[in-house]
């Protein structure tokens, strides 16, 4: 059996250096942890672009563009090609790709603003009725149709002030 290391007074030495050791090591395994949190947030998210000039200008782009990065874009990708980092480990149809020239559903407004209000049938594409008010939904579509390189139709236009 070893003796601890006594004082003349017979005080026990404390074992101030092994403690430090182990709260260097805790620090270290955080710091670390952190760092890799952050690493893996990089990788997995693709930071925007700038606004292209013709959307920094149309406030109804500007503001349906905001609200596609951060509420569509997961699975829609940022230019809404169908790329989203979720797109391919959703169940059901695949997300689709809003710059084709054939939508799925069509491009009437009607239908599309139903789409993304109400969500559809059997996928992922949930409703975002209850989230966002109608000028958000209305300018989130007109940005779905400028993904799609299509004139954003005038309803869509006429129903929030600019
Ligand atoms: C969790 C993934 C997910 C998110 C988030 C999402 N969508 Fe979808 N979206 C889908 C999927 C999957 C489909 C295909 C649905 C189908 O085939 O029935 C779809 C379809 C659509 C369509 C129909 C496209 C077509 O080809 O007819 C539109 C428009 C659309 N989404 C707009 C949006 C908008 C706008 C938002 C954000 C407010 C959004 N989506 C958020 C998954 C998502």
């Amino acid at each position: 059996m070893t003796e601890e290391p006594r004082h003349a007074d017979g005080a026990v030495e404390p074992k101030a250096s092994s403690d430090s050791a182990v709260v260097r090591m805790i620090i270290l395994l955080f710091l670390g942890l952190g760092l890799g949190g952050f690493v893996a947030f990089r990788l997995l998210s693709t930071p925007a672009e700038p606004a292209p000039p013709e959307v920094a200008r149309d406030p109804l782009l500007l503001r349906g563009r905001g609200i596609f990065l951060a509420r569509c874009a997961a699975c829609h990708g940022n230019n809404g090609k169908g790329d989203g980092q979720l797109a391919s480990q959703l169940i059901g149809p695949p997300v689709g790709n809003l710059t084709a020239a054939k939508w799925k559903y069509g491009d009437d407004p009607d239908t599309v603003l139903k789409i993304i209000r109400e969500g559809t049938q059997g996928s992922r594409m949930q409703g975002w009725g209850t989230v966002l008010d109608f000028a958000d939904l209305n300018a989130v579509a007109a940005y779905a149709y400028y993904l799609g390189k299509r004139p954003v139709p005038d309803p869509l236009r006429k129903s929030i002030p600019n």
